[in-house]
């Protein structure tokens, strides 16, 4: 009885002490953000979702049907030709120059690259040299990620990321890429979100392969964030690995309490950011990661090579949600969404203030940060302009407050597939009519141009 009063007591002191973050809005001047004139300005995509014909884990993926019947993907969809930006990329770098970014971030598609374990196809090799060579020309820095969600059917036969000893393969075909193309790339990305691939392959089931096994996301998650720390090690034993700058890419995937004055709702929230969130960047910070969710992700590992495997860090920000618990539900846990919150076509809302949380989280790392994803999904384009001002209100907050973040890529320069969604979240710059291929710049997209314009040297 007393531990019961206690408690009480203790949340609702904790609850007057921390509020969810939230700013009066009507009090900010959106038009008059400002940002340090060496701040970088870019845009990002990934193979998978724009350049077409792939033959990945993906593809496989998305032929397939869940065992309730329903198709891997909405409405069956299947990414295809994608957006054909291995054929127009010349004027798509045209469109990226357009916008006046400065960095391009795209991935290496490895099942073009090894289409077979150990055996390099020339013709993409040299296809991702030209795509450096005209975004130089164009003086625009090429940023490559190394693994963004795809990789080859062969790598998915060997067990994937399930087996610790596959990510040598991983690492081999980096080396291979930075072996050609690290004398013109000075920006490396190795894992991109590390957590989603876990989680949505092996615990919700959204992601290839389909499978919910939270003892094996655990594994998964584990062996992903050991293959940064290995394709570090290794990129900068290589001629110009001292010269490049060499990151991982993490979503923050923020969480607050449905109802900050009940337990499970608390003890939920505290689970999924100390999966998403904490353990990881732990990791970072001292070389150990435990993951400590009883019955669901259970998993500990020691790397102290971890605590130097940063050169950067790319922070990805998209979703704040508020949790219910649920112990009836399939994730044990409801997504709530407040009354006057503002939806995106994602389940995600507008709280711009999280992107100013996850930097203020992260840069405990002490690290540069470059925001290497941030976007939104609007299929009307009417919501647009106003995330993109708000979010970037509170990047430049954080700057003015002493976070040290560096740069910006907004997701993504053209409408592309959206994963488990298909092509219906349009996240593009540019809107894509993907009957004819036809880019046409977006009304909501011009406020990003103005910053960068009444933001940058020339
Ligand atoms: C991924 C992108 C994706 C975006 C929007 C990120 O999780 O890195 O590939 O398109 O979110 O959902």
């Amino acid at each position: 009885m007393l531990f019961l009063i206690f408690l009480i007591l203790a949340i609702i002191i904790f609850n007057l002490l921390f509020k969810e973050t939230r700013w009066d809005w009507n009090k900010i001047n959106l038009d008059s953000i400002t940002f340090p004139k060496s701040f970088i300005w870019g845009t990002a995509t990934a193979s998978h979702q724009v350049e077409g014909n792939c033959k990945n884990n993906w593809s496989e993926f998305e032929k397939g049907f869940k065992n309730n019947g329903k198709p891997n993907i909405k409405d069956a969809q299947i990414s295809g030709l994608a957006c054909d930006h291995w054929q127009r990329y010349k004027s798509d770098i045209e469109l990226i120059k357009s916008i006046g970014v400065k960095h391009y971030r795209f991935s290496l598609e490895w099942s073009k690259i090894e289409p077979e374990l150990g055996v390099f196809n020339d013709e993409a090799l040299n296809h991702y040299s030209d795509v450096i060579d005209e975004l130089l020309k164009n003086n625009i820095e090429p940023v490559i990620t190394l693994h963004h969600f795809s990789h080859p059917i062969w790598f998915d036969k060997l067990g994937a990321f399930e087996k610790e000893k596959n990510i040598s393969h991983l690492v081999s075909f980096c080396d291979k890429v930075f072996s050609h193309y690290s004398n013109r790339v000075k920006y490396w990305c190795t894992i991109n979100e590390p957590g989603v691939v876990a989680i949505q392959g092996y615990f919700t089931g959204m992601f290839p392969p389909g499978e919910k096994n939270g003892q094996k996301a655990g594994e998964v998650y584990k062996n992903l964030l050991e293959s940064h720390v290995q394709i570090y090690k290794s990129l900068k034993k290589l001629p110009n690995g001292n010269s490049v700058k060499i990151g991982i890419v993490k979503n923050i995937n923020q969480f607050d309490p449905w109802n900050r004055y009940n337990i499970f709702d608390w003890l939920f929230t505290f689970a999924m950011n100390h999966v998403f969130n904490w353990a990881p960047i732990n990791f970072f910070k001292t070389g150990k990661l435990k993951f400590r969710v009883p019955g669901l992700i259970w998993n500990s590992h020691i790397n102290k090579d971890a605590v130097k495997s940063l050169d950067f860090f790319g922070l990805n920000y998209y979703s704040h949600n508020h949790i219910r618990f649920n112990p009836f539900s399939k994730d044990y846990s409801d997504l709530m969404y407040k009354k006057n919150d503002i939806m995106t076509d994602m389940p995600y809302t507008i709280y711009a203030e999280g992107i100013y949380r996850a930097i203020k989280l992260v840069s405990k790392l002490n690290l540069p940060i470059i925001i290497t994803e941030n976007g939104v999904a609007d299929k009307e384009d009417s919501i647009r302009s106003e995330y993109i001002k708000k979010y970037l209100f509170a990047v430049s907050k954080s700057i003015k407050d002493g976070y040290n973040v560096v740069g910006y890529y907004y997701w993504s320069l053209m409408d592309n597939f959206e994963w488990a969604f298909g092509y219906d979240m349009r996240f593009g710059l540019f809107e894509v009519d993907f009957e004819n291929q036809k880019r046409t710049l977006k009304k909501g997209a011009k406020a990003y141009i103005n910053i960068i314009k009444t933001q940058s040297n020339e």
